[in-house]
């Protein structure tokens, strides 16, 4: 199979053209166009290899193929290569911020580019940080974040302190090149046992700080809102950043309109193999607009621009669902939609919304928010081919609040956003043709849908 013709390749999250991709790196909008960088093997739809792919794109939703931006060094093993890092712009010049391996040994690299962001150089004074702190034992130094604070650039690198947690290293530089260690930014467990923290991401919302991390062996994206202070982070509140280990390793970036915004990867749900003989894998989330919050947590919807992809809808009238009904909605059919929906639970214990829904009903997928323990997810346990499991988040609802689901569905890729808050993703593999129904149901009481409305999207891939 090609990659091209493969009916689980996403129509409008990003992919790579072909090979394999896993996070996203370098995110930056320069000159007016937004750039996103991944970590890349180009040669076949599994790790390894890591170079950096490259695409374009003027709206965030339509995206252009660019040739590969850093590449490992002629005859490098597997391991070694150009691992994650950042972009950010060095006075007019564009600079990243990376994490080349060589040798097995993760060095701090700096690559500066052509002003049209088409070709980059190693610098010649590489790395650029000798290696982690003295006398502390780490799993990892790798990953970078990047700002500039008065006179001085900062960055963090991901890792760990033995018998600690996970940790970050704070490093401040007058330029790019020469960087003096200031400490650990934060150290610590935010899954359980952590041992390393990848793809750090730190950045101010409101009057908080917020510190984006990946953590081994948690395998998840979380983040901590606290307070930085004196070259130190003090966490006082944590969430997730998805509920699902499909997300992870996400960056954000701030754009020229001000706004942060994020992507992650979202890696496969099925075997190797499969990957293989697909011939990619990998696609990037939606671009997710992260905002503060008056009740502490970490707004997070989808870039509007999304809606421009918006194609023939459909809308239904307030009505009640009763218990335990399955209701189809007529006409709505499609691997490729945008559904959203305000629902009053009421009664129920269960209600939700499914997709992938096939006539006999023997492949479907349900969103579903549940009132005990107060959490939504995805059921994707008669999905079809992929990972039969269901990933779920945190979700209370306070008495009499709405439920407010965005949910969309891309060819093998199930991304939702409830109540500007909380996300969950799954990927999904319907084995039938025929499973692109949709339908409302309710469990344990009477549910109120006070709106719905559906759209097909249309594809954004420029290839
Ligand atoms: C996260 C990660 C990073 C590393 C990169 C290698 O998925 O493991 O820590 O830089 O991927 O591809």
């Amino acid at each position: 199979m090609t990659s091209s013709n493969d009916r689980y390749r996403p129509g409008y999250h990003f992919s790579p053209p072909t090979g394999w991709m896993n996070d996203p790196n370098g995110l930056i909008q320069w000159r007016g166009r937004y750039h996103l960088f991944y970590q890349h093997n180009p040669y076949e739809a599994r790790w390894g290899f890591m170079h950096w792919g490259h695409a374009v794109s003027d709206d965030l939703m339509h995206w252009s193929d660019l040739p590969l931006a850093l590449a490992p060094e002629p005859g490098s093993p597997r391991e070694d290569g150009c691992w994650s890092g950042v972009a950010v712009n060095d006075g007019g010049i564009p600079t990243l911020l990376y994490t080349e391996v060589r040798g097995g040994v993760q060095l701090p690299y700096v690559a500066v580019g052509s002003e049209d962001l088409l070709t980059w150089t190693k610098h010649p004074r590489n790395p650029v940080i000798a290696g982690p702190p003295e006398g502390v034992s780490v799993p990892g130094f790798r990953d970078h974040c990047v700002w500039h604070e008065g006179n001085w650039w900062y960055q963090i690198i991901g890792s760990g302190i033995a018998g600690q947690g996970g940790a970050c290293f704070l490093y401040r530089g007058t330029t790019l090149l020469e960087w003096e260690y200031l400490g650990p930014l934060c150290v610590g467990s935010v899954g359980e046992n952590d041992d390393m923290w990848e793809c750090p991401d730190f950045f101010a919302l409101g009057d908080r700080h917020v510190l984006v991390l990946s953590p081994l062996p948690l395998n998840r994206a979380v983040y901590l809102t606290g307070r930085y202070e004196s070259h130190r982070f003090i966490a006082e509140a944590s969430g997730d950043v998805d509920g699902s280990h499909d997300f992870y390793a996400p960056q954000s970036f701030v754009d020229e309109r001000g706004r942060r915004i994020m992507f992650g990867w979202l890696r496969e749900a099925r075997d190797e193999a499969m990957q293989l003989a697909a011939g990619w894998s990998g696609a990037m989330s939606l671009p997710r607009l992260i905002t503060p919050r008056t009740d502490g947590r970490v707004g997070m919807s989808p870039a509007p621009e999304i809606e421009a992809l918006r194609g023939a809808h459909i809308s239904r009238a307030p009505h009640d669902l009763s218990p335990d009904t399955f209701v189809p909605i007529d006409m709505l059919h499609g691997d490729m939609l945008e559904i959203a929906a305000t629902i009053d639970p009421g009664a129920a214990q269960q209600v939700g919304v499914a997709v992938f829904v096939s006539p006999e009903r023997n492949e479907e997928t349900h969103i579903v928010y549940e009132r005990e323990p107060g959490r939504l997810l995805i059921d994707r346990t008669r999905a079809g081919s992929g990972y039969a499991d269901s990933p779920s988040i945190a979700l209370p609802l306070d008495h009499g609040e709405i439920l407010n689901l965005r949910i969309f569905i891309d060819r093998s890729i199930v991304e939702v956003f409830a109540n500007g808050h909380a996300c969950l993703t799954a990927r999904v593999y319907p084995t039938r043709s025929d499973s692109d129904g949709v339908a409302l149901f309710a469990t344990g009481g009477t549910a109120r849908v006070l709106s719905f409305d559906a759209w097909e999207l249309s594809s954004s891939m420029h290839r």
